[in-house]
C-alpha cells in the first residue's frame, strides 16, 4: 500500500479525476504583492486546454481517524517533505472548505514526463482539486472548483475547463481587493477564475511540443511569479497585455491563425523578456530552444509553414497550428538535431470524475 502510516483499519471517502493541463497563448505571469498566497495575477491570461496531457489522480480521506498524516505519491514516487508540502497546503484549503481534519492519501499519475515543458501543476492541481472536492461530497460548481484550484497553482485555475479558456484577473487592483471575513469565504471567493471561452470542438488547433531538455527547472515558475516585479520590462508588458487580450479572443473566435499566431508569440517573447530581466534573472532557454525559434521562423517565412511559437517557464518549445499541419510541422521538428521527443496534443475536455480509483 503506497501511504501507509496508519493506526487502525482506514475508512475512506474516495475519488478520481482526470484534467488536462493546458497551454497558454496569453500568459500568466506575476502575482498581485499582497495575495501572493492566493495567486491573483497582474493579467488575464487566456490558454487551451490540453486533450492528450493529463493527471490522473485518486484522494481518499480518512474519516476514521487512523491515518496519522497526509501521504502523496506522483508517477510511483511518494513525496516526502518539502516536496510534499504543495499538495499538503492544498488539502488543508480543502479540509477547511469541508470543516473537517480527515488525513488523506493521494495517489497521482501523469500521461506525460513531468520534465516535459508541459505544466503537471496545472493539470494536477486541477485533479487534485475535483477528486478531493468530490471525495469530501462538497458541491462545488466549476467556477468555485477554479478559485480553489488557483491557490494551488495558478495556471490550474483554468484546467477546470475544456476547450478554450480565459483566467480573470478578477480583482481590479491592490486596494480594491478585500480579503473574505472568514477563511473559507476567502478560500472560495470567485472574483479571480476562468471561465470557458469556447468548447474543445471550436477549432481543430495542435500544440506540437518540442523537447529539448529534460531537466528540472532551477527556478519553479512560484518563485518566478514573485520576481516579476522586479524586472523594468514588466509594466511594458502588462501594459500591453490589454490589447493582446482582446486580439486572441477575436482570433479565437474567427478562428484565425493568422492572427493569433504572431500575437501568441509576441508575449511569450514579453514574457521571456520579463524573466530575463528579472532579479535575479531567470533564462528558460537552452541552445535548443533557440534552434526550434529559429527554424519555425524560417519554415513559416521562408516555406509558408503555417505554424507558430510559444514558451512556457523552461526550455521546451510549443509549436502551435491547425490539425492539417501538425504532422508537417511534428515532421520538420522531430528532424532538428536539437529536438529529443516530439509531443502532441488538441483540445480537451474539463476535467471528469472517474468510476476507476488508483487506490
Ligand atoms: C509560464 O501556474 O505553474 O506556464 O501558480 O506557481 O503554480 P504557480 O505557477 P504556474 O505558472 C504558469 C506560468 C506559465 C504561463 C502560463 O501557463 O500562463
Amino acid at each position: 500500500m503506497i501511504g501507509g502510516r496508519a493506526t487502525g483499519p482506514l475508512s475512506e471517502r474516495k475519488a478520481t479525476c482526470r484534467a488536462g493541463s493546458n497551454i497558454a497563448f496569453i500568459k500568466y505571469w506575476g502575482v498581485a504583492g499582497d495575495f501572493e498566497d492566493l495567486n491573483i495575477p497582474l493579467n488575464n491570461s487566456i490558454s487551451m486546454t490540453l486533450a492528450d496531457a493529463h493527471t490522473t489522480t485518486t484522494v481518499a480521506w480518512d474519516d476514521s481517524g487512523c491515518l496519522q498524516e497526509d501521504t502523496v505519491a506522483i508517477d510511483g514516487v511518494e513525496l516526502v517533505g518539502p516536496s510534499a508540502e504543495r499538495t499538503v497546503a492544498h488539502l488543508d484549503r480543502l479540509r477547511a472548505i469541508a470543516g473537517v481534519s480527515y488525513r488523506a492519501r493521494v495517489v497521482s499519475n501523469n500521461n506525460f514526463p513531468m520534465a516535459s515543458g508541459i505544466a503537471s501543476s496545472a493539470s494536477g492541481f486541477a485533479a487534485l482539486t475535483v477528486a478531493g472536492a468530490a471525495a469530501l461530497g462538497l458541491h462545488l460548481d466549476a467556477t468555485r472548483l477554479s478559485a480553489v484550484a488557483r491557490q494551488g497553482s495558478g495556471s490550474a485555475s483554468r484546467s477546470l475547463f475544456g476547450g478554450f479558456v480565459e483566467w480573470e484577473r478578477g480583482w481590479g487592483g491592490e486596494s480594491e481587493a478585500k480579503r473574505g471575513e472568514s477563511e473559507s469565504n476567502s478560500l472560495l471567493d470567485s472574483r479571480s477564475v476562468a471561465r470557458q471561452l469556447h468548447s474543445e470542438d471550436h477549432w481543430a488547433l495542435r500544440d506540437v511540443i518540442a523537447i529539448v531538455s529534460t531537466g528540472a527547472k532551477r527556478v519553479s515558475s512560484s518563485s518566478g511569479h514573485r520576481l516579476a516585479a522586479t524586472s523594468p520590462l514588466n509594466a511594458a508588458r502588462t501594459g500591453c497585455v490589454g490589447a493582446w487580450l482582446e486580439t486572441v479572443r477575436r482570433a479565437i473566435a474567427e478562428r484565425d491563425l493568422c492572427l493569433l499566431g504572431p500575437i501568441l508569440e509576441l508575449d511569450a517573447l514579453a514574457m521571456h523578456g520579463v524573466m530575463m530581466t528579472s532579479t535575479p534573472s531567470l533564462l528558460y532557454w537552452q541552445p535548443g530552444t533557440l534552434e526550434v525559434l529559429q527554424a519555425v521562423r524560417t519554415w513559416r517565412e521562408d516555406e509558408g509553414v503555417p505554424v507558430y511559437f510559444t514558451i512556457d517557464a523552461g526550455p521546451n518549445v510549443h509549436l502551435i497550428c491547425e490539425a492539417e499541419a501538425a504532422a508537417e510541422v511534428e515532421r520538420r521538428v522531430g528532424a532538428l538535431p536539437a529536438v529529443g521527443r516530439v509531443l502532441t496534443s488538441g483540445p480537451g475536455t474539463g476535467p471528469e470524475l472517474l468510476d476507476g480509483h488508483l487506490i
